[in-house]
């Protein structure tokens, strides 16, 4: 059973809000409504401006990817667009599957027709005629909204052979995930298109060189596409005067846990942890806050003037990710819930590497035995804990095993979790 995505925008409506300004105020239905709200008018500019001039503007703006790596979109579109290998494909990641992340569900469900057309103006500026846009298979009010849109869209002759009369051709199709985290990874996803087990590739080489089916890609996060409409609408400059020097635009923050007031909150990048947790209505026996989900770090509740953006995070020790804020406040069982970010890590592991496969077992059976005090000592599976962290860290093939010790590591070194 879904929850509307409305209730989950609590600022909608806010006339200053730029990501989500027609969330909750369109009809996400009507193509008339969306154009009424000022859609296609970034498509329009971007076939003015012609593919170079759209990555230039995407480059100065400084847009970083929000899908939690922080990658400069303009680098990935200019080195696809300069592939001589065809066809090129466009990828829009919409399997929104880290714990505690929601920004793309609510765009995809509120807004529908934007994503359609920011990813009918990425096609263009890279070359690309065929996109695909791979969406979480819980997500079915999402599948159904987009689904509508795209066929709406190729209806009117925004999608299909002749966009708009300027005789390009660009077509989505929608591809739905089937419960895998893995599968958002961006190689294993390749592999989930393709029909093969949705398990990472090595990199490099890079999706840009080497993607799906082996040609040249663009793979974006839905929050990073659905960000060059402002970009193109308002221009670089403006859209760069938006937040701080290194971390520019507009940022979704899905907030959850114990606040008063869960769901997405659109900030600038720079405001303070402190300010998005008073916007949520934080509890005054705070004990720690989740940044960057199950792959991020704890903070503690003396750490509130963080500046939310992707140096600041790193300079806290943790990273911004996809823009995971979540609050517990000192009723919840510290061990039991890094208990339950060790099953899910377990779980969720494709198995393809060793260090991954085992360590993420290895983890939750040591964090299972602190808790249940089962073992002899828990100095020494803090010690184990340690040792197979290092190894996830330093030798699984992709992400998952990469980040699975990091939100237990933070919990052991800055909230003495188990103390
Ligand atoms: P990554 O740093 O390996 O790559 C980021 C992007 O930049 C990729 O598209 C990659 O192809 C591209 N890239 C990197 N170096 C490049 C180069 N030299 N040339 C061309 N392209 C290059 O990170 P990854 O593994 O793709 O993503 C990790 C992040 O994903 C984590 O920070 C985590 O927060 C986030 N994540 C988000 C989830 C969500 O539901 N939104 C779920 C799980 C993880
Ligand atoms: Fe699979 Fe884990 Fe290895 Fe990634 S790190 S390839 S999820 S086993």
């Amino acid at each position: 059973e879904e929850r509307p995505a409305a209730g989950a925008v609590p600022q909608a409506g806010d006339p200053s809000l730029i990501l989500l300004n027609r969330v909750g105020v369109v009809d996400p239905s009507s193509l008339d409504d969306y154009r009424a709200h000022g859609g296609y008018t970034a498509l329009r500019r971007a076939f003015a401006l012609g593919p170079s001039g759209i990555i230039r503007e995407v480059t100065d703006s400084g847009l970083l990817g929000r899908g939690g790596a922080a990658f400069p979109t303009g680098r990935k579109w200019q080195a696809t667009a300069s592939q001589p290998d065809h066809p090129h494909y466009l990828v829009c990641n919409a399997d929104e599957s880290e714990p505690g992340t929601f920004k793309d569900r609510v765009l995809m469900e509120g807004d529908p027709y934007a994503l359609v057309e920011a990813m009918t103006v990425a096609a263009y500026a890279v070359g690309a005629h065929k996109g695909y846009l791979y969406l979480r298979g819980e997500y079915p009010r999402a599948l159904h909204r987009m689904q509508y849109a795209v066929d709406c869209a190729r209806a009117r002759g925004l999608l299909g052979d002749d966009i708009l009369g300027q005789g390009y051709a660009f077509d989505i199709e929608i591809r739905r995930g089937a419960g895998a985290y893995i599968c958002g990874e961006e190689t294993a996803l390749f592999n989930s298109i393709e029909g093969y087990r949705g398990e990472p590739r090595s990199k490099p080489p890079f999706p840009v060189e080497k993607g799906l089916f082996g040609k040249p890609t663009v793979e974006n996060n839905v929050e990073t596409l659905v960000n060059v409409l402002p970009i193109l609408t308002m221009g670089a400059p403006a859209y760069a005067a938006i937040g701080t020097p290194r971390s520019t635009g507009p940022k979704l923050f899905c907030v959850s846990g114990t606040v008063e007031h869960p769901g997405v909150y659109e900030l600038p990048f720079g405001a303070t942890l402190g300010e998005l947790l008073a916007l949520a209505g934080v509890r005054e026996n705070l004990r720690a806050v989740l940044l960057g989900g199950a792959a991020g770090g704890f903070v503690r509740p003396d750490d509130l003037d963080v500046p939310l953006t992707f140096e600041g995070t790193r300079e806290a020790g943790t990273t911004l990710g996809s823009g995971v804020v979540m609050a517990f406040d000192d009723t919840v069982p510290m061990p039991r819930l890094l208990l339950r970010i060790a099953e899910f890590f377990r779980d969720e592991s494709c198995g393809q590497c060793v260090p991954c496969r085992v360590g993420t077992v290895r983890q939750e059976e040591a964090l299972h035995r602190i808790v249940e005090r089962t073992g002899a000592d828990a100095a020494d599976d803090i010690a184990l804990l340690r040792e197979v962290g290092r190894a996830m860290r330093d030798a699984s093939i992709c992400g998952l095993g990469q980040t699975a010790w990091n939100a237990v590591e933070s919990a052991i070194d800055r909230l003495g979790a188990y103390e």
